[in-house]
């Protein structure tokens, strides 16, 4: 049986993309990690897809006269590539509302914050600026506003004594690569539906939605 087909969007390391290739080599992952495309040539996260024998594309944004003409070639290239899910896994670029309305429902985001805190940049330097003891990552619907849509799945960690913006960075990072591919098999499976502009998730087997990370040590 074929699977239905995930495109992953990236601009740089492409380690929350690492982690979907992972999950979805095993057999019974229910999408498949098509293509891996990126608005970058030099992102480092191609030549990892490369090695793991998932085709690339690079659509550099800097050859689009604007947002509109990147995002048209951006829908070609998925059209092409006959993707039925987009993730966008550190994916450094705002997308158009025209864009988003197309896959609306079919395209997800991690954004490394427990949203609806610390939308935007620099998540984890905020979130240390303002003493907060929990913090997190996010797996959410995109919508044509930024790092608002409907969440499907978050994981919290404890802000620990000391901690910088990469250590806590690096905490969060790792819990990424835990529900990213839980969230992306959620919605693969038709799991996660969106009512009322929140999330319901139909009988939750593999994991909670959301994750509490106990303090280390
Ligand atoms: C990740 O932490 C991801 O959550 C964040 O960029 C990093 C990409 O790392 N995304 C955003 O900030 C989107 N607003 P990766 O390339 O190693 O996956």
């Amino acid at each position: 049986m074929t699977k239905p087909r995930a495109a992953v969007l990236i601009s740089g390391r492409g380690s929350n993309m690492m982690s979907l290739i992972e999950a979805a080599s095993a057999p019974d992952y229910p999408v498949e990690i098509a293509v891996v495309i990126s608005n970058r040539p030099e992102a480092h996260g191609l030549a990892r897809a490369q090695a793991c024998n998932i085709p690339t594309r690079t659509l550099d944004h800097k050859a689009h006269a604007d947002r509109a003409a990147f995002d048209a070639a951006l829908h070609a290239v998925l059209e092409e590539e006959q993707a039925d899910f987009v993730c966008l896994a550190g994916f450094m670029r705002l997308l158009t509302a025209g864009f988003v309305e197309k896959w609306q429902g079919r395209m997800i985001n991690i954004h490394p914050a427990l949203l609806p805190s610390y939308k935007g940049l620099h998540t984890h330097e905020r979130a240390l600026a303002d003493g907060v003891k929990i913090h997190g990552a996010t797996v959410h619907f995109v919508t044509p506003e930024m790092d608002v849509g409907p969440i499907i799945m978050q994981a919290a960690v404890p802000v620990l004594e000391g901690d910088t913006p990469d250590s806590l960075g690096a905490r969060v990072l790792a819990q990424e690569h835990v529900i990213y591919p839980a969230a992306l098999r959620l919605v693969a499976e038709g799991r996660a539906r969106i009512t009322e502009g929140r999330v319901a998730i139909d009988e939750f087997e593999i994991a909670p939605p959301a994750l509490v990370v106990p303090p280390a040590g």
